[in-house]
């Protein structure tokens, strides 16, 4: 076993408390600190629940938190091409509070079927590709997932949303955060507690969406 996949204090305090994945302190931490699950737009109030876009979900800790946090008043909608892991969720998954799509959400069949399930409240994404270990490539390649995760907040999320995504710092990174200041009332970076020390995985916030929608999806 590696270094980097050595169980440490995050992970082992995600299996004690039923987490398939150490990264649910990373959105606990961003939610204490910024209040993500909340909006200040009166769609909750319309819709009944509080709606999340979970993009890159799987194995579905963060959904979990989600879910366990609010319960009955809200609705997630996860999308990964891996599937969910079952061990820990209680029943949630398969509830009515949760819907999952198995697929890519760059793809036009993905796109179509998240649109449908719109406009979201919190869109949030801590989709990763696969690393290769040549940091020009996974920065890319992160990078294009993040963007593809603004693009889902420009055609989803209500006015005043807020909208959380995991980017790999370098190359263009900067102009997405300032993407995010001009579409956000705040953008900022953090990098939470229980990030690795060696990633140079951090993440971007968009609190409090200025615009309405719809905003036309790019082509
Ligand atoms: C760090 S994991 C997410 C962990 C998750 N937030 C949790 O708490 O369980 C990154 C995920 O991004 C997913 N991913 C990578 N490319 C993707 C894509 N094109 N569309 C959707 N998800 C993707 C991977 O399959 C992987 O499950």
């Amino acid at each position: 076993m590696s270094l980097y996949e050595k169980p440490d204090h995050w992970s082992i305090k995600a299996k004690k408390e039923g987490y398939p994945a150490r990264s649910v302190y990373k959105l606990q931490e961003m939610d204490e600190k910024f209040g993500l699950f909340s909006c200040s737009s009166q769609g909750v109030a319309k819709s009944g629940f509080f709606k999340v876009l979970d993009l890159g979900a799987a194995p579905g800790s963060w959904s979990l938190y989600a879910l366990r946090q609010w319960g009955q008043r809200i609705f997630i909608l996860g999308v990964d091409p891996s599937p969910l892991s079952q061990n820990y969720d209680a029943g949630f998954f398969g509830g009515d509070h949760y819907g999952f799509l198995q697929g890519d959400m760059t793809t036009g069949e993905i796109r179509d079927a998240i649109l449908a399930q719109g406009p979201f409240h919190l869109v949030m994404s801590d989709a990763a590709p696969g690393t290769t270990g040549n940091p020009g490539i996974d920065t890319l390649r992160s990078l294009a997932l993040a963007e593809a995760a603004l693009e889902y907040a420009d055609q989803t999320l209500l006015q005043g949303g807020n909208f959380v995504v995991k980017v790999f710092q370098g190359g263009d990174s900067p102009r997405l955060l300032q993407g995010i200041r001009e579409r956000f009332k705040t953008g900022r970076s953090f990098k939470p507690a229980a990030c690795r020390r060696t990633s140079f995985e951090t993440y971007y916030l968009g609190l409090d969406k200025k615009q309405s929608l719809p905003v036309p999806f790019p082509p």
